[in-house]
């Protein structure tokens, strides 16, 4: 091969490698990392980008280069010449991408085991999901149950998630991981937060009417911020968690899809609380047992302008305790 043949294809392959390059660099592809986890996962991403950059600039360039150098002449109607194969490559182009592929599966498998291998002094968190909410509570706070996942920063935190109706996935992008929660089963998600922010809480396996609606939020914090909010919440609470009706509110995710003025809930999911005098009126019944009767049983009566179906029916198993609290709550904050 002449030097100026040469020169062509490694040019050829420069200009390719740099678009696929810049394409690669400069588009935002990702969420911001807030998770040691996502951070690996991420290089195994980078490791797995750059090698399919170099290959892309190596067959563009032979590419290119042949389709130019070798084009047939308008009036040449002869046959190329009969090849039969070069040992010699094939044993190159067979070798190259075996040591690639398996160069990658070692650096995912060195990620999994780093990613499952969980830190000192873990967080315990029991997620629950339902449709269509997700709830958090904290067996090492006396199972102190919050709407919100909040964790502190640099902890070792390990999720046990449960779902009680159907299949849903918890997933937070910026943490990178997805898990299922399936009835029946438990499964576990590690996840060490290293950034503080808020961020999105998503359902990604489709669960029914409101599964795109169901949304909450993880806020990463300082470890003290953690320590007194989980502190301040139990004395809040008072005696055994979750017997406020606030609580319970919150607790079962009641504000992710309704708006109720004295619990700062303002979704427009599901009917306005606000204006639970109203429905009553509407559906005939006295205000309380209305009430108690949407909670347990609520496709015998829809509110118009909403959905049969949208509220899930899992809330029938509410300790009764905990249901006399919701209903009076409700009750209590109703608008005049
Ligand atoms: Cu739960 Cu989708």
């Amino acid at each position: 091969m002449r030097r100026g043949n040469i020169l062509a294809l490694v040019g050829i392959g420069m200009v390719a490698g740099g678009l696929a390059a810049a394409v690669a660099l400069l588009l935002p592809w990702f969420p911001d990392v807030a998770s040691k986890e996502r951070e690996r996962i991420d290089f195994v991403f980078w490791f797995t980008i750059w090698i399919c950059v170099v290959i892309f600039a190596l067959v563009a360039a032979v590419l290119t280069y042949s389709v130019w150098r070798f084009r047939a002449a308008p009036d040449d109607d002869s046959d190329g010449p009969p090849i039969h194969g070069h040992t010699g490559l094939e044993i190159v182009w067979t070798l190259i991408p075996t040591a690639l592929v398996t160069s990658i599966g070692i650096v995912s498998a060195i990620v999994l085991s780093q990613n499952a291998a969980l830190g000192k002094n873990v967080l315990h968190v029991n997620v629950t999901a339902q449709q269509f909410a997700w709830s958090f509570s904290y067996p090492e706070a006396k199972n102190l149950t919050s709407g919100t996942l909040r964790l502190p920063i640099h902890r070792s935190v390990l999720l046990t998630l449960h779902a009680k109706d159907v299949i849903h996935s918890f997933w937070v992008p910026e943490f990178g991981q997805k898990q299922d929660t399936v009835p029946g089963i438990t499964t576990t998600l590690h996840i060490t937060p290293n950034r503080l922010g808020t961020y999105p809480v998503i359902c990604t396996e489709l669960c029914g009417l409101g599964h795109a609606l169901m949304r909450s939020r993880a806020e990463v914090m300082p470890a003290q911020q953690f320590l007194s909010w989980a502190k301040g919440q139990q004395k809040q609470l008072g005696g055994p968690a979750g017997s406020s009706g606030k609580a319970v509110f919150t607790a079962n995710g009641c504000d992710s899809c309704h708006t109720f003025t004295p619990a700062g809930a303002n979704k427009k999911i599901g009917p306005d609380l606000d204006n639970l005098r109203q429905e009553a009126q509407r559906a005939g019944q006295p205000l309380e047992q209305f009430i108690r009767k949407s909670i347990v049983d609520p496709n015998a009566y829809v509110e118009p302008g909403f959905t049969k179906g949208l509220m899930p029916t899992s809330f029938s198993s509410l300790p009764k305790a905990q249901l006399d609290a919701l209903v009076s709550y409700l009750a209590g904050g109703a608008k005049k």
